[in-house]
């Protein structure tokens, strides 16, 4: 189920990293279905194009992607450019992640690197590189990260993740801070075990190191969600749209656990 057809977003235009899949591309979907214009970017051109199809099937015409790996910032500085000498943007999701399954003292130092960059760097590179030109225009907006409820408690074989996630909810609030004055209200969604390729790989990954069944791992993590279920990418997506849109004209500052329940579970 998605959020429903309507014009929340009409006349806005988004830009989401990490959107050729799982919860960016159901972003951008629920985005287009209000009405918004969208801006597709990842790391992964050949899903993008798949990505643009099905999306236009939604709404036709109103879908740009862009191959970029967040974590450059002369590559990000140059597509924010060229989307501001034409348009501009309203709306930013610095949404692209990554996850590695290790313990804290086996994580080599690359991994480490790896995921700071792309989950945290890649995200300041993507909110400052937008929020600046948003500034110089007069322009308002909305900055909405994705975090996740492993940025608000730690558990195991997560640090670098983990770390990144916490630090994602720092600088948010630090932005918020900073730009609401100037009418960019900046917030994160924190989702929690979302259905997703990334979710997938990484009950295939406990599974095989745990010597148990994916399904039964899956049935043992949906016994403790207090509303059952794993979450689906569409039922995160509302959270972005209501933090996107006039509905949350009075939100800054604020981590949005989107999570079934999980974190009182
Ligand atoms: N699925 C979950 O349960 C869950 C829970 C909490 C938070 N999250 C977060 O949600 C976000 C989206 O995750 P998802 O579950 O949709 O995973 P996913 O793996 O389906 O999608 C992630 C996307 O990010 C892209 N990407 C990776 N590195 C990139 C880079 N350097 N530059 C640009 N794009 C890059 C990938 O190609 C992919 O399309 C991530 O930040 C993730 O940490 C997911």
């Amino acid at each position: 189920m998605n959020v429903g057809n309507n014009s929340l977003l009409t006349g806005k235009t988004a830009f989401i990293t990490g959107g050729a899949q799982g919860i960016g591309l159901a972003v951008a979907e629920a985005f287009l279905r209000q009405g918004a214009g969208v801006i597709v970017a990842d790391i992964d051109g050949r899903s993008l194009d798949a990505a643009r199809a099905q999306l236009d099937s939604v709404t036709p015409g109103k879908t740009e992607v862009v191959a970029l790996d967040v974590a450059d910032f002369d590559a990000t500085e140059r597509v924010a450019d060229t989307l501001f000498a034409n348009g501009g943007v309203d709306i930013v999701v610095p949404n692209a992640g990554i996850l590695a399954l290790k313990l804290g003292i086996e994580t080599d130092i690359a991994t480490w690197r790896r995921i700071l960059d792309v989950n945290l760097t890649g995200a300041f590179i993507t909110a400052t590189s937008f929020a600046r030109r948003m500034v110089a225009a007069g322009r308002p907006g909305r900055i909405i990260f994705t975090s996740s409820i492993f940025g608000l408690r730690g558990g195991r074989e997560n640090s670098a993740y983990s770390a990144s996630k916490f630090g994602m909810i720092g600088l948010m609030q630090c932005l918020a801070a900073e730009l609401a004055g100037k009418g960019i209200l900046v917030n994160c969604v924190c989702p929690g075990q979302i259905e997703s390729h990334m979710l997938h790989a990484l009950f295939d990954e406990r599974a095989r190191l745990q010597g148990v069944s994916a399904s039964a791992l899956r049935e043992a993590f949906e016994a403790r969600i207090p509303v059952g279920k794993l979450g689906t990418a569409e039922e995160v997506a509302a959270s972005y749209v209501y933090l996107a849109s006039d509905l949350g004209r009075y939100v800054a500052g604020q981590s949005l656990v989107t999570d079934g329940g999980w974190q009182v579970g």
